[in-house]
């Protein structure tokens, strides 16, 4: 397997050009980084005899990267972990529609697949609201519209409003609520805000283990992550908390994905399909979403019992690329009500 950085792109890009006429390989624009997905690509290749290029960077700079080399890209497959960036590259015209007999047998459910199939969920993770157990009453909060309210003043944690977590979750209420009630929305939360939005989702778990703050928001393979560490301080942390699938009575808690793309000049657009369909496997699946503790896409396949603990959730039923269409204006919103 070939592996290099966007910054060493100089060279990975004429080694990669200089490869692309043999038919037996694929190549991967990849900005999911997590170790354990190296191993699902090695059986791919170990099954099929197609060998699999990871070319690493983060989403904007692929789908930059994808923009600017155009008709002369070695991208096949395009993998990222949001789905407004998914929808972004299909906008983009850069992503090509994809199905087939296996693809659809898969069922994956329609809020996580692009209706035209120009995307594919893989994996998904709802963002939930984290709670110290020990400062605040179950019941006490239970939407994302809760984390504005007076009550919850220098109580709430989150990370920066212009990461794209942050921005899903803003987009996704614009969807469901309208932009006015957006802009109040963020307002009220940052009002609220415990400190000023530093590091990552982890991090604001851990300041609520240690009381700088009573609720945050995270994503929930980073609880998972904690629960199945194999560090007893990950552990105590995790023992601290609770969690919440906001908006269970109304719309249902925000999802979000790791998805992958045909790109629409892909030169081995077959292994591509190939791939993607392997990535839908019950097999593959298993590995995909338990090796960063998300939920897999495909119904067949069971969530990690841990996860499975943290309990059962309505998912928003609208489809990711419905909300991600709101991130421009969600992000305007949020710089105008100083989500920073
Ligand atoms: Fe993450």
């Amino acid at each position: 397997m070939f592996i290099s950085k966007i910054a060493g792109l100089a060279f990975a890009a004429g080694a990669l050009t200089a490869v692309s006429v043999q038919a037996q390989e694929v190549n991967v624009y990849n900005s999911r980084h997590y170790n354990t997905d190296r191993v699902i690509y090695e059986t791919f290749t170990k099954s099929t005899g197609i060998k699999v290029n990871i070319i690493e960077g983060n989403h904007d700079e692929l789908i930059q990267r994808l923009k600017s080399e155009g008709a002369s890209s070695p991208a096949d497959l395009f993998i990222t972990v949001d789905a407004g960036r998914l929808a972004a590259a299909a906008k983009e015209g850069l992503l090509a529609p994809v199905t087939s007999p296996a693809l659809e047998a898969v069922k994956v459910p329609a809020n996580l697949r692009d209706p035209d199939g120009a995307w594919w969920g893989l994996s998904s993770r709802a963002r939930i609201i984290v709670y110290a157990l020990d400062r605040v009453k179950p019941g006490a909060i239970t939407t994302y519209e809760d984390l504005a309210k007076p009550e919850w003043k220098h109580r709430v944690l989150t990370r920066s409003g212009t990461h794209p977590y942050s921005l899903a979750l803003t987009a996704s209420m614009i969807e469901a609520k309208g932009d006015e009630a957006t802009e109040e929305w963020v307002k009220g939360l940052v009002a609220n805000l415990a400190r000023p939005p530093q590091g990552g989702d982890t991090d604001q778990i851990k300041a609520v283990a240690v009381g700088e703050g009573d609720v945050a928001l995270a994503n929930t393979y980073y609880v998972g992550k904690l629960i199945t560490s194999a560090k007893q301080e990950d552990r105590e942390v995790a023992a601290k908390i609770g969690v919440v699938f906001p908006n269970q009575s109304d719309r249902g808690t925000h999802v979000n994905l790791s998805g992958a793309g045909v790109v629409k000049t892909a030169p081995h657009p077959e292994n591509a399909r190939k791939l993607l369909e392997y990535l839908l496997s019950p097999e593959a699946q298993r590995q995909f979403a338990d090796g960063n503790m998300e939920y897999p896409v495909n119904p067949a396949v069971a969530p990690h019992p841990e996860l499975t603990k943290l309990g059962s959730f309505k998912p928003a039923a609208v489809n990711a690329a419905a909300f991600a269409a709101h991130t421009p204006q969600a992000m305007r919103i949020m710089d105008r009500a100083g989500w920073k």
